[in-house]
């Protein structure tokens, strides 16, 4: 099969892009650095030529409401439109465990996402996974000043990128679903945690000054609504794990 990755030079686009092409699908990679831009439509009716199946990774990292429906609002538009055009036969987007919960910041954006593919005239699979393990030092990048860390109050259950690609391949493989069930990782765990472990495990010397974000996103990190309700389907690879392949690399 032929599939486009929206956001495959990503975090977990790259895996989803590997994992394709291993299981014999010929893979066209669609970010701004491969030609694509899916806020302005550039170089999308190329890329789609031939296409079976578009895998959408695409994102932004921003904490900013507008940006982040702006975003979601143009490249899902746009990338559906093109889709229809080229004859595209499935869309498989992905998207985060419990952002029903928080109408804000970047979940605003997913949310968008979410109702234009739902709407969308291109038969579409859906799948929401938690938080990935490299979550974490992107959290850590993102939130340090100096020698402090500061880290939300925040139940999250992580996830391997890697088994979150592998299950939106076999989505692809499976053709349009709908909302399959939530995807988290093996173990919840409190963000604090994670970070206090990776800063250690790659001797990092930061304090860790804890925040308590306000708001619906602030309440729903703190009381467990972005972790996967019981039934839901559940990763392999735990964080300690994987942070052993991160010292092993
Ligand atoms: N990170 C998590 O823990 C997590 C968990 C669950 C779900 N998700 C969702 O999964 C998706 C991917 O997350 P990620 O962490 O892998 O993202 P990421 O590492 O930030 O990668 C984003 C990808 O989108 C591309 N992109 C950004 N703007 C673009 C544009 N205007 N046109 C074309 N491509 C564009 C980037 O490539 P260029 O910069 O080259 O354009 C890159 O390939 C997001 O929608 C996110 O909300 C993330």
């Amino acid at each position: 099969m032929r599939i486009a990755v929206a956001g495959g030079t990503g975090t977990v686009g790259r895996h989803v892009a590997a994992i394709a092409t291993e299981r014999g699908h010929q893979v066209v990679t669609m970010s701004r650095a491969a030609g694509v831009d899916l806020v302005t439509g550039r170089g999308l009716d190329q890329a789609l030529k031939d296409v079976d199946t578009v895998i959408d990774v695409s994102g932004i990292q921003s904490l900013s409401t507008k940006k982040a429906v702006d975003f979601f609002t143009a490249a899902t538009q746009n990338l559906l439109a093109a889709e229809k055009v080229a004859g595209v036969k499935h869309h498989v987007a992905l998207s985060i465990v419990g952002i029903d919960q928080a109408n804000s910041g970047l979940y605003a954006g997913k949310l968008v996402q979410e109702d234009e593919v739902r709407h969308g005239v291109v038969p579409w699979t859906l799948l929401r996974s938690t938080q990935f393990h490299e979550f974490v030092p992107m959290s850590i990048k993102a939130a340090s000043v100096g020698p402090l860390v500061f880290v939300p109050t925040m139940r999250t259950q992580p996830i391997a990128a890697r088994e979150v690609a592998a299950a939106l391949v076999d989505a692809a493989e499976a053709g349009p679903k709908g909302r399959l069930p939530d995807l988290g990782g093996p173990q919840a765990e409190q963000l604090k945690r994670l970070v206090a472990a990776y800063l250690a495990t790659t001797h990092q010397k930061k304090r860790i000054v804890p925040l308590r974000l306000p708001g619906p996103m602030g309440k729903a990190m703190r009381n467990g609504g972005l972790i996967p309700a019981p039934g839901s389907a559940v990763g392999r690879q735990t964080f300690s794990e994987w942070l052993e392949t991160i010292t092993a690399a």
